[in-house]
């Protein structure tokens, strides 16, 4: 397959840049035209930010499988389309051609139909990172049913939100995942998650770990069975649904300001003409490359950049099972030797964790094979940026530091690998089609370079969240009602003197905790209902390997006595109703938490008590109490 659209140069990055600010409709026509529409659009773009209402390339019919699977298998048929490296290194790997991929999406689309699911209903998928979880994927987008992946880390009662939230009938998931030396049992939390539901109808397990599972009559079938039942001796078909440019394709759940995680929507295509143009143009793949993102396909990172971005592109895409460090530290350096990895797609977190374990694990590993090293999720600090350009890219590999947001469905602001310049630690320039702008809390945009504020997008792109999942007003105040006419990221950012952008971190009490997005409003209502808890307020502080920590003040009324032993179970406690990956790093017991008169949390305070800074703590004359800071001071953790 060839890129008409892959930016070579400097000079073509500014040109199409212009392009698309100046005549975005015809610069897109241009770019969409090369990917297979069952009838092509009436209108590429008709949008406002007040209501909002976005649509790209209405009156367009499309399926995204047909260009991910269907349109490759011509040329690129027997090449490989996903690798899959086993969480165990001794496990046989799995190769997929396209050919292959293509004709097990299709028997399971058949087996979905088979099992009452159809066009629009929404299916929620939980299961670990095994090549079935974007067969899964896949086929719910053939048969047109939406798509709602949830991370293997979250627990029961997260899930039972989400199920609940997107009304899903249907659910895929495995009797358990490995991950490093855990065992994982999904199919058990899908059944915790599923007490006392009535509405979901039929719940398909793949098999992975073979741990015992409760399978109940009537509701629950092995994927393997359904399989059987759906063989054809020759090619199976299952016709691509039609679908509307702006049907959903799926929704993804994530975290914000407030308690309830939003489910983002993206429609069909403007997502898939946006994740293949960033993956296309950002990482310059090539034909033939071999692509290793590490993201897990519960995060956007994965539906982008292990899916749709290169599967639409006729890529190979490198799925990885487990973790980065086991058996050992050397694993990710292992699997780029062993596959002639050419892009390396991971996270700051992981970087620095890797680090921390020493070059020993780099020896007897060839690397020679990376060409274009990334990165995402969080803010990189100069010193991982030149771990990983010094030992890993060898001084050879530009680093993408690529930002963007589960709402942006691609990569937003990044520099272009080998065409635009890297800078450590800057996301650098935005991508053709991104407009950026930063302004002040009363919303004037700071024009001019030096300058620091709250990051905003001007315009739409084609990947542009369209509504938050039967909640559009949420999705309204969310993003568009912050700044009129401005879609607002919740960022911060500082524009250099030549223009670079550098992303400072969440403006909002959201927190990023390796790379994993989690708002400080969710860990304080699952702190609270632990018996015996008052209050709490949980803030972020600098962590050395995950980028921010998460740190609870918590008012506890003392009655179980030991203080350590109230501490486990408060943590216990986060991981059943979020998931083990929202466990507080740090809990302190405090009296109570300093408030102003009218009863609003001094964060500001709790936030620099947490970062160690407690000389200056500016005015707290506001307070209802001021001499509660010195207290909490005082007993720091
Ligand atoms: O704060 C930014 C940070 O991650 C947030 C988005 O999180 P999520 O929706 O989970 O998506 C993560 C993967 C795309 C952003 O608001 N972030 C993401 N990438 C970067 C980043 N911060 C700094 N630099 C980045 N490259």
């Amino acid at each position: 397959m060839n890129y008409p659209y892959q930016i070579k140069t400097r000079e073509a990055y500014d040109k199409a840049y212009k392009q698309s600010v100046e005549d975005p409709e015809s610069f897109w026509a241009n770019i969409a035209e090369t990917f297979t529409w069952q009838k092509k659009w009436d209108k590429v773009l008709t949008w406002n930010f007040k209501d909002p209402d976005i649509k790209w390339f209405e009156g367009g019919k499309l399926n995204i499988t047909e260009n991910c699977l269907d349109r490759h298998l011509e040329k690129s048929g027997n090449k490989p389309a996903i690798i899959w490296e086993s969480n165990d290194p001794e496990e046989h790997h799995r190769i997929l051609t396209y050919k292959e991929l293509h004709f097990k999406v299709v028997q399971f689309s058949n087996v979905l139909k088979n099992n009452g699911v159809k066009k629009g209903d929404r299916v929620c998928i939980y299961m670990g990172m095994i090549p079935e979880l974007a067969i899964a994927t896949l086929a719910c987008a053939r048969i047109g049913a939406i798509h709602s992946v949830i991370f293997g880390g979250f627990s029961a009662q997260a899930i039972a939100d989400r199920l609940d939230d997107a009304q899903s009938e249907f659910i895929i998931t495995c009797d358990g995942a490995y991950r490093g030396a855990k065992d994982i049992p999904l199919k058990s939390v899908i059944d915790d998650a599923l007490i006392g539901n009535k509405s979901i109808k039929r719940v398909i397990v793949c098999t992975r770990t073979r741990t015992p599972v409760s399978m109940i009559k009537g509701r629950d079938v092995w994927w393997e069975d359904e399989i059987k039942k759906v063989e054809t001796h020759g090619n199976p078909d299952c016709p691509a649904e039609v679908m509307d440019a702006e049907d959903i394709l799926f929704i993804l759940y994530t975290s914000g300001s407030t308690g309830k995680p939003k489910g983002v929507v993206h429609s069909t295509a403007g997502y898939m003409v946006w994740a293949n143009y960033t993956f296309v143009n950002v990482f310059q793949y090539q034909p033939g490359q071999v692509h290793f993102c590490t993201a897990d396909i519960g995060w956007i990172t994965g539906h982008s950049y292990i899916i749709y971005g290169p599967l639409s592109a006729g890529g190979t895409t490198l799925m990885f099972e487990g973790v980065p460090t086991w058996p050992d530290a050397g694993r990710f350096w292992e699997i780029v030797d062993t596959y002639k990895v050419n892009i390396l797609y991971t996270a700051p977190t992981a970087i620095r964790s890797l680090m921390g374990f020493g070059l020993e694990y780099l020896k007897n590993k060839d690397l020679s094979s990376l060409k274009v090293l990334g990165t995402v999720g969080e803010p990189i600090n100069e010193e991982a940026w030149h771990w990983y350009d010094k030992n890993i890219g060898k001084g050879n590999c530009p680093i993408v530091d690529t930002w963007w947001q589960t709402e942006t469905g691609g990569i937003m602001i990044s520099n272009i690998a080998n065409v635009t310049e890297g800078i450590p630690s800057f996301a650098t320039l935005p991508l053709p089609g991104v407009q950026p702008c930063l302004v002040d809390e009363n919303g004037v945009e700071i024009e001019g370079n030096k300058v620091n504020g709250n990051l905003c997008i001007k315009a739409p792109w084609p990947g542009i969240i369209r509504s938050t999942y039967r909640d559009h007003e949420r999705c309204r105040q969310t993003y568009f009602s912050t700044y009129p006419d401005k879609y607002f990221t919740g960022d911060g950012c500082m524009r250099d003197a030549d223009g670079n952008y550098r992303i400072t971190g969440r403006v909002d009490d959201v927190l990023n905790v390796s790379g994993h997005r989690i708002g400080t409003a969710e860990v304080e209502n699952a702190i609270n209902m632990h018996a015996g808890v008052i209050e709490s307020a949980v803030v972020g502080y600098p962590h050395d390997i995950k980028g921010q920590g998460i740190y609870a003040y918590v008012i506890h009324d003392g009655s179980h006595g030991d203080p350590n032993l109230t501490r486990q179970d408060i943590l216990q406690t986060v991981a059943r109703i979020i998931g083990p990956i929202a466990k507080p790093d740090k809990i302190q017991f405090v009296p109570g938490l300093p408030k102003t008169r009218s009863g609003k949390i001094m964060r500001r305070i709790l936030r620099k008590i947490a970062e160690g800074d407690t000389g200056n703590l500016g005015d707290t004359s506001t307070l209802l109490d001021p001499s509660l800071v010195d207290i909490i001071k005082e007993s720091r953790i």
